[in-house]
């Protein structure tokens, strides 16, 4: 399975933070935000890794990960994502290096405590279709909602006012190898984007998605808000079941 990091887009609910650089470089606590969900897919056992970039400063992601040393990776795949054309737009971009393989897509702005390990075996083992992981919150109307039926989810609803569940769908996926014949049926939503929750309602309407609760604390890290909440959940518990760092401890 290859490793997808997302990390396009404009950052524009970070402005003027993102004028001088890409809001995936920003700091979370000890690290730029953009570490923790490289460490996410690595600590799933996933080395072979495409980080898809975007905006004016592409650049400065080679100059801080470079081919991945700092994770003990040999090497790193990168990208460019021209504009902001969605979640799946940027995701499309990776299908020569997906190379039939299924992907674990994650969010370069999603932040979590533990890990996916669990939820990547689980995946190996279904084989195909796709599998997304929910956690409660009590803003679903910022996310993708699920609505569901005791164990079965039914659909998703992308920003919902009036949300059918308090679980956010988080952003952290496993697609198989349909996932680009997919995304070109796609039309764009009314905010002008290829949307990651149509591509999953796809698989629901297939009968080929599971999802399972993903265990300790997950945020985005994508506004103001959310970024000083990343912050300080990270200072004070860590994140990816790392040690703290040692200013910390
Ligand atoms: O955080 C989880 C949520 O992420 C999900 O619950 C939603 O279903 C999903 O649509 C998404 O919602 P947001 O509106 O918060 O996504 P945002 O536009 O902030 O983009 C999240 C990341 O995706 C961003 O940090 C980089 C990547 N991205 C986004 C866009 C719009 C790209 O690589 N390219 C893009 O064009």
């Amino acid at each position: 399975m290859k490793g997808v990091v997302l990390a396009g887009g404009l950052g524009s609910r970070l402005y003027p933070l993102t004028k001088i650089t890409n809001k995936h470089l920003l700091p979370v606590y000890d690290k730029p935000m953009i570490y923790y969900p490289i460490q996410t897919l690595i600590n799933a056992g996933i080395d072979d890794i495409m980080i898809v970039t975007g905006g004016n400063y592409a650049g400065h992601f080679l100059q801080l990960l470079g081919n991945g040393k700092d994770f003990g990776l040999k090497h790193l795949n990168y990208t460019y994502q021209q504009g902001e054309g969605g979640i799946a737009d940027a995701l499309s971009l990776v299908e020569h290096f997906a190379d039939d393989e299924p992907v674990c897509v994650v969010l370069g702005d999603n932040i979590i405590e533990g890990n996916i390990r669990k939820a990547a075996e689980d995946y190996r083992k279904q084989g195909r279709g796709a599998k997304i992981l929910l956690k409660q919150v009590h803003d679903p109307q910022r996310f993708g909602v699920p609505e569901l039926d005791g164990e079965r989810v039914i659909q998703i609803e992308e920003k919902p006012k009036k949300p059918k569940s308090d679980y956010a769908v988080i952003g952290i996926y496993f697609f198989d190898n349909t996932v680009f014949n997919v995304i070109k049926t796609l039309k764009p939503s009314d905010r002008g984007e290829l949307e990651i929750t149509d591509v999953n309602n796809h698989y629901i309407n297939e009968g080929t998605m599971t999802w399972a609760e993903l265990e300790g604390w997950w945020t985005d890290a994508g506004t103001f808000e959310s970024l000083l909440h990343a912050a300080n959940l990270v200072a004070k518990t860590g994140a990816n079941n790392l040690e703290l760092s040692a200013a910390n401890s």
